[in-house]
Formats: structure tokens, sequence, C-alpha cells
């Protein structure tokens, strides 16, 4: 089981929009390659952060369906990246009790990313503590399609009754199966956007957005973030009286 959330207002789930490495890097005058590098260290310490909370779940938004449209040596960049961070991060994932999933399309990477993401993913699927999702190749609308397709191959196959298709069954076709819906949606580098993240499972997220480039976002910078959502009050449709008295 995962480690239960040490306060009540800690966020069971916190998804993260990884946006700003070019306009560092530009910044600097740096190749916006450099701010990738750069923001490594942001995950490594988000990633410790959300292991002493007692986080259950993080999901990191990497790679989304719209990012192939970049430069193509841009995008070869990131890949070496994903491989390099796995093969030097998954002693270190072990020895912090955190499992590590893949959300997303990786059959369009190359063979070799693919491989080490499913042996990180198989070496480290005994862990119990924080659930790690990276979010790689992922599009909100994508996710829902091919969930879609699931389910209506099951109609197809007489194994499921198309009446009893309802959000939980849609939620258990997603590429996100098990994990909590999201209730802290973070997004760095200052944009107002979702960018076709988690659509389904950010339906009541609490947002937050600021203006921090990722690769400045450190371990302080998230504890700012989990102090704003702990003073949020989530109503989900009730009364603020309601859910006070609750
Ligand atoms: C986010 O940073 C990283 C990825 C999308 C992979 P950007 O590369 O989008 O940085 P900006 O938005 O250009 O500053
Ligand atoms: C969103 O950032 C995707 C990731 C962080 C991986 P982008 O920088 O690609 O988002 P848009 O296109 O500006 O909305
Ligand atoms: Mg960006």
């Amino acid at each position: 089981m995962p480690k239960q959330p040490i306060s009540q207002n800690i966020p069971k789930h916190v998804a993260i929009i990884m946006d700003g490495n070019g306009r560092w890097a530009q910044a600097r005058g740096k190749s916006r390659t450099a701010g990738h590098r750069a923001g490594v260290d942001s995950v490594r310490a988000v990633v410790e952060t959300a292991t002493q909370k007692g986080i259950q779940a993080l999901t990191l938004f990497a790679f989304s369906s719209e990012n192939w449209r970049r430069p193509k040596s841009e995008v070869s960049v990131l890949f070496d990246l994903f491989l390099i961070t796995l093969q030097r991060e998954v002693r270190k994932l072990c020895d912090n009790n955190i499992r590590l999933r893949i959300i997303g399309d990786i059959s369009a990477f190359p063979e070799k990313l693919q491989r080490r993401m499913s042996e990180v993913e198989q070496e480290t699927a005994n862990n119990n503590g924080l659930w790690l999702q990276i979010a790689a190749n992922y599009g909100g609308r994508w996710d829902m399609a091919q969930a879609a397709r699931q389910l209506a191959e099951q109609v197809a196959q007489g194994k499921l009754d198309p009446q009893a298709i309802d959000e939980q069954k849609l939620a258990e076709a997603s590429v996100l199966a098990g994990s909590p819906d999201v209730d802290l949606l973070i997004r760095t580098g200052g944009e107002l956007r979702i960018s076709n993240f988690l659509l389904w499972h950010s339906a009541y997220a609490e947002l937050y957005f600021t203006p921090t480039l990722w690769p400045d976002f450190d371990a302080q910078a998230f504890n700012v973030a989990l102090l704003d959502f702990a003073q949020r009050q989530r109503r989900f449709g009730k009364t603020g009286e309601q859910v006070q008295v609750a």
C-alpha cells in the first residue's frame, strides 16, 4: 500500500507541467538543451520532497503528444536525456522505495529508450512508496481516445454491455488506472494553460500557476505550492458551510 499522507492537507496526487526550460537557458545565453539538462535537478528536488511529504502519486509532464512539432534535434536531445537520467537514477528510485510508471504512447520512441523504460518499471514494480508517473508522449485527449477504443473492443467482443460504461470504467481504461485523481496541478513557466495534460484526472484539481521557470523550481518553491494548496477550501460542489461542518 502507498504511504498515507501525513496531514489531511497534503495532496494525494500532484501533477506538474514542467515548463520554462528553454526560456531559462535563453536568458543565460545558453542552448535550449542546457535548460532541459538543468531541469533534471528540479525533477530530483520535487521527487525528494514528494517522498518526504508522503505524497502518494507525482505525475510529471516530460514530453507531450504535441512536442513532436519541435525541431528534430531538440526532440532527440530530450530522448537522450531521458535515457541517461533513467540509467543514473534507477538505484536511487529503489533506495527510496519509489515505483516508476511511464504513461503515454512510448511505441513512437527509439527502441533502446522503450526497453529501458520498461526495465525501470519492472525493477521498481514492487516498491510501494511514492508512485512516480512520467508522462512521455502523453496527451489527455490521446488517453481518452485509447480508453474509448479499449472499451469499444470489449463491447465488440461481447464482453461489455454498453450500458455498463460509466466514469469508473473509463477511468480504469485510462493509462493512469489505479492512481488517485489529481489534487494539485502545478504549472511553472508562467503560461496559464493545461496544454492537453491530465484532462480527465484534473477535473477537480486545484490549479497553481507560477512564473518560476522549471530549472529554478526547487524544494522551497514546491513547499510554497503545497502551502498554498493546504489553504484552499475544496468544496466539490457543496457549499462552504457544508464543507466546514464535515
Ligand atoms: C518544458 O520547457 C520542457 C518540455 C516541453 C520538454 P520548454 O522547452 O517548453 O521551455 P520554454 O517554454 O520554451 O521556455
Ligand atoms: C507542455 O509544455 C509540455 C511539457 C511540459 C512536457 P509546452 O511548452 O510544450 O506547452 P505549450 O505548447 O507552450 O502549451
Ligand atoms: Mg514551453
